[in-house]
């Protein structure tokens, strides 16, 4: 093994695989990942990974106590990165108790498993061990358009299942802080956007919708906003988390990109137009409005003055380039999309994986 080695849940998910492409470029460690495979997880967002002995996949649910209890053993992490979730508002509406078993159930046992292999770790290695948990900004509820910004200290209002959940796994990873003195760490981040995201998500559904002819449906007026983060720049931003946050803290992650949906369908249309112009109609004619989402929140926004402040953290990209680049990434890997718009690639990862239990 090189370096240190870190445990991340969820790596192969849409931020957790572009996490681990960060990290491992960024330093020596080891990264153990630790992901079910759901839907969700594609094995299709791992391929340039393969071969890199720095990347011990381990495919398990984050429930199951026994499996994580022996990849903390086995490979005595220096820090556990938790993306692991469900993670899909829309898919909360119509199902939500997978939420709630792995946001709430799963995250509480991946702390329990944490707090037994940390209360037995000793000296600097106990001293610098770090739980760090990925959550949203959807945990403080919605704005009016007047409104002040999220900060931290904003209190909790969730109103989908997905936030809910996302807010009651906050509330655990802090009381493990402030009860048993775990080192915890918390980001609750805006919507993050960039290649590999699943095309259930707003950006790429549109984007590749407009590419296959289909309609691009605007929930209700289309006027609700949100604030859109590069996942390269929240990838950044976890890692100075990593490395300098101060345990029990939590830091709110945003792009200072506010934008309307209605305004982010219009902007990938034109990004279209010029990267790839459509053959018949203009894109833009695809718009559909269609029922809103029940309960839809209306506009999130972050204050990141604290991570400024105390990190030194600020992203990089403009909605304007970092949606570009999204455009450009999707134009260049068909691939990819045709592997996670099937379900071949998953009963692939069965075959070859399924039988084969923990590393
Ligand atoms: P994703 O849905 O793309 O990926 C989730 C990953 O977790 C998948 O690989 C899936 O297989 C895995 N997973 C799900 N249940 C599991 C379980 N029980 N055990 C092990 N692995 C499991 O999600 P994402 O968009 O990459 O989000 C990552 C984290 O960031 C989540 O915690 C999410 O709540 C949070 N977040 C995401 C956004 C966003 O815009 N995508 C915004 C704010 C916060
Ligand atoms: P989404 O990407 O699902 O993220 P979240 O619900 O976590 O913010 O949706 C972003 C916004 O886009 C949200 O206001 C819902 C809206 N939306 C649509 O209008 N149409 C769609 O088909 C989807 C998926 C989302």
């Amino acid at each position: 093994m090189f370096g240190e080695t870190i445990l991340v849940t969820g790596g192969a998910g849409f931020i957790g695989c572009n996490f681990l492409r960060h990290w491992l470029k960024a330093g020596p460690d080891t990264i153990v990942n630790l992901d079910k495979l759901t839907y969700a997880g594609n094995f299709g967002n791992l391929t340039d990974l393969q071969n890199e002995s720095r990347h011990v996949f381990v495919r398990g649910d984050i429930c199951d106590s026994e499996l994580v209890d022996s990849i903390l053993e086995r490979y005595r992490p220096r820090a556990i990165v938790h993306f692991a979730a469900e993670s899909h508002v829309d898919r909360s509406i119509h199902g939500p108790e997978d939420f709630i078993q792995t946001n709430v159930v799963g995250t509480f046992r991946l702390l329990e498993s944490a707090r037994g292999y940390w209360s037995r770790l000793a000296g600097t290695d106990k001293d610098k061990f770090r739980f760090l948990h990925v959550s949203t900004d959807e945990v403080y509820g919605s704005l009016g358009p007047d409104d002040l910004a999220f900060a931290e200290t904003t209190p909790y209002s969730p109103n989908s299942p997905y936030s809910a959940s996302k807010a009651g796994s906050d509330h655990i990873v802090r009381a493990y802080f402030h009860t048993y003195g775990l080192p915890v760490l918390t980001t609750n981040c805006s919507n993050n956007y960039g290649p590999y995201q699943f095309p259930e998500k707003l950006i790429p559904l549109m984007v590749l919708n407009a590419l296959n002819g289909k309609p691009l449906p605007v929930y209700g007026d289309g006027q609700q906003i949100r604030d859109w983060l590069y996942v390269e720049d929240h990838c950044q931003a976890i890692g100075e988390v990593l490395k300098k946050g101060k345990p029990g803290q939590t830091y709110n992650v945003g792009g200072g990109a506010e934008c309307a949906n209605i305004d982010v369908v219009n902007t990938i249309c034109a990004t279209l137009e010029e990267l790839h112009p459509s053959a018949g109609q203009p894109y833009r004619s695809l718009i559909t409005h269609v029922t809103d989402r029940p309960g839809h929140d209306r506009r999130y926004a972050m204050d990141t003055r604290y991570i400024q402040r105390e990190l030194g953290w600020m992203p990089r990209e403009t909605f304007q380039t970092g949606l570009r680049k999204t455009v450009q990434w999707y134009l260049a890997n068909p691939e990819w999309t045709k592997s996670v718009t099937t379900g071949e690639y998953r009963n692939w990862v069965s075959t070859n994986y399924g039988a084969r239990g923990a590393a």
